[in-house]
Parts: structure tokens; C-alpha cells; sequence
């Protein structure tokens, strides 16, 4: 079974309006005749909320996915400072990352949140790119499986079996996010086969659908090499997204 690959640029807190629609522009430039077609992977850019419609305006209609970066559970109520699935839905926007460790790290994200937001935004129509991975304590220790088996496991709880393929899951090991230090490819190899066979367990039909990105300093110099690997269909790239011309140097890399 053939996975389109993903690569799903994760902008965090950087871009204004203005500045997103510069950067799409570029892209746009950049990627000209090569949207949409056979040798491009599908593409996502990960937006601040703020720039989520300005994004959808400027990317006009090509094959350009916009995603947020975070999202509530509950469609509307009273929580102070939370955006909701219809709310990104209206912005054009497609998806959502969901769990990501800077998300876990300084704003509390739990498992259990994750185990409500996941549904909630499969129900809502939105691609959700899960996020996990271990710790650099967690994998000295031995434990990255433990972890990975927790945090997929939670998060997936209340996804029925048949739309499990419909997720999206991100690899995304705390210690390479941002260091310069990408995992190597027998890690990640490793890791997202283990995610797989956890997946694999509650569906197989699931297990071979559903993609697996790897995340952790992604950039033009070593992403050829993780689009080789068997289980995992594309990248989560935070601080090489942020240049269009490193952006695109990457997507590139996934064709074929
Ligand atoms: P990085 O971030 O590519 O800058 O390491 C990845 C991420 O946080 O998704």
C-alpha cells in the first residue's frame, strides 16, 4: 500500500501576516508547475493562528495545506485564549498539530487532552498530526518504547478503528526538536516501525494507511535519507520550514 508522503512545515511562533504572505509567495515561486503534481509530496505549513486566514487567502487554491498548531476540544464554550475546531475550520485551515512536546513542555498538554482533541478534530473534518516522542532521560533510561506505547496509545483512545488511518503521526524525539541533532535513520526506523506495530494492533488496515512523519532538525542536508526509510511517509520540519528555499529544498527531496 502506497502512503503519499507528507511534509508539513511547523512555523511555532514566528510569521505575521505580512511576513506569511511573503513566504508563500516565495514558495509559490519557488514550486512553480511542480504544485499538486506527481513529484512533490503533499505539503502542509503549520501557521500561528493569527495568520491562518491570510494563509489560506494567499495560498489561492493550491495544493497547499494550512494547519494550526494547536486546538480545544470543545467546539465553543468558556475557555479563555482556545481556538476550536469550527473556528479553524471557517479559516480554510485543514488540520492541526496536536501534542507537540514544546506544547507538552511549557503549556501542559497531557495525554488525556490529547485522548478529547484527537476525536475532536477527526469529527470536525481536520487532518490531526499527533506528536510524540521521547526524552532524552527516557530513552537513556530505556524507555522509548514505554513512552511511545503510552503516548499513542492515550492519544488514540478514543479514535474509533476506522478512522485511525486518518491520523497523522509525528515521530518527533524531544532531544533532536530544535539541537541540530537528527536522530539517525536506524532510530527513526525503529521508532515509527514500533509505532506502526501499535497501530497494527488495533487495525491493520489502519497500520498500512496511516503515515508516520519524523520530526527533530529535518533540514535540505538530511531529509533525502528519511524518505528511504520503509516506515515513515514524510517530515515534520520546524526551523528549516521557516526559509522558503530550504522548505521547498526539502519537499523536493521527497519526490520519487
Ligand atoms: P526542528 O523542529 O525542525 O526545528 O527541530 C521540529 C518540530 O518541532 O516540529
Amino acid at each position: 500500500m502506497a502512503r503519499r508522503p507528507l511534509v508539513a512545515g511547523n512555523w511555532k511562533m514566528y510569521k505575521t501576516v505580512e511576513e506569511t504572505r511573503r513566504y508563500i509567495d516565495q514558495l509559490v515561486a519557488l514550486l512553480d508547475g511542480e504544485l499538486g503534481g506527481p513529484n512533490l509530496p503533499e505539503l502542509a505549513l503549520c501557521v500561528p493562528f493569527t495568520s491562518l486566514a491570510a494563509a489560506v487567502e494567499r495560498v489561492g487554491g493550491r495544493p497547499i495545506a494550512v494547519f494550526a498548531q494547536n486546538m480545544h476540544h470543545e467546539p465553543e464554550g468558556p475557555y479563555t485564549g482556545e481556538v476550536s475546531a469550527p473556528m479553524l475550520l471557517e479559516c480554510g485551515c485543514s488540520g492541526v498539530v496536536l501534542g507537540h512536546s514544546e506544547r507538552r513542555t511549557y503549556f501542559g498538554e497531557t495525554d488525556r487532552a490529547l485522548a478529547l482533541k484527537v476525536p475532536a478534530a477527526l469529527a470536525a473534518g481536520l487532518t490531526p498530526i499527533l506528536c510524540v516522542g521521547e526524552s532524552e532521560a527516557q530513552r537513556e533510561a530505556g524507555e522509548t518504547e514505554r513512552t511511545l506505547r503510552h503516548q499513542v496509545g492515550e492519544a488514540l483512545s478514543g479514535v474509533a478503528d476506522d478512522q485511525l488511518e486518518r491520523v497523522v503521526i509525528a515521530y518527533e524525539p524531544v532531544w533532536a526538536i530544535g539541537t541540530g541533532k537528527r536522530a539517525t535513520a536506524e532510530q527513526i526506523e525503529e521508532a515509527a516501525f514500533f509505532i506502526r506495530a501499535l497501530v497494527e494492533a488495533r487495525s491493520h488496515r489502519a497500520a498500512e494507511r496511516l503515515r508516520i512523519l519524523y520530526g527533530g532538525s529535518v533540514s535540505e542536508d538530511n531529509a533525502a535519507e528519511l524518505f528511504e526509510l520503509q516506515n515513515v511517509d514524510g517530515a515534520l520540519v520546524g526551523g528549516a520550514s521557516l526559509d522558503p528555499q530550504r522548505f521547498a529544498a526539502i519537499a523536493r527531496s521527497a519526490r520519487g
